[in-house]
């Protein structure tokens, strides 16, 4: 049976959101089903959705979400609702040159989430824009370690 993917991206200048595009070319086809949706405008009801959510963020000011993440993320913290169902992973960005707050974008969804029952599948990504390495590059590799995991870990 297929899977279904949702992406979540939260980004300031892009770079999580050309993650997003190679993840999903990556992971697209005839048996895996993916969608990306930039963070703006939504709020809880996106679980709704079927099938597993990758989070894939970048970090900003003193260890924010983005702007374009910061209602959601704030939303769902008020809202608090039950996410016991949800499977999701986390791919982070950050710049290990902000030591205090390295890849806190990321390590904020996952907090979140996990507080609100949902279930990580995989470790979380923490890319560092100061290693030289290509986030999008990573990200193939990364991902495609990810949905083998969510194939494994698929409930009965
Ligand atoms: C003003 C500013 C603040 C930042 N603050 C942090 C931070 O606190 N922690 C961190 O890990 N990275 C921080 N970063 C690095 C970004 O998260 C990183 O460059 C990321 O790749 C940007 O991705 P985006 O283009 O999707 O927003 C900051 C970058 C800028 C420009």
């Amino acid at each position: 049976m297929g899977i279904k993917v949702t992406i979540l991206v939260g980004t300031m200048t892009g770079t999580a959101q050309l993650c997003a595009q190679e993840m999903e070319l990556a992971l697209d086809d005839g048996d895996t089903a993916v969608e990306t949706l930039l963070m703006d405008k939504l709020d809880a009801s996106v679980f709704a959705r079927e099938g597993v959510f990758l989070v894939c963020t970048s970090t900003y000011g003193q260890g924010d979400v983005p702007d374009n993440a910061r209602a959601f993320y704030e939303g769902l913290k008020a809202a608090r609702p039950n996410l016991s169902q949800l499977r999701y992973g986390v791919f982070g960005l950050g710049d290990r040159t902000y030591a205090e707050t390295f890849n806190f974008g990321g390590k904020r969804f996952d907090e979140l989430l996990a507080e609100l029952g949902a279930e990580r599948i995989g470790e979380r990504h923490m890319h560092d824009a100061s290693s030289g390495v290509l986030p999008e590059e990573t990200a193939l590799e990364w991902c495609q370690d990810w949905l083998a995991r969510v194939k494994q870990s698929q409930p009965a």
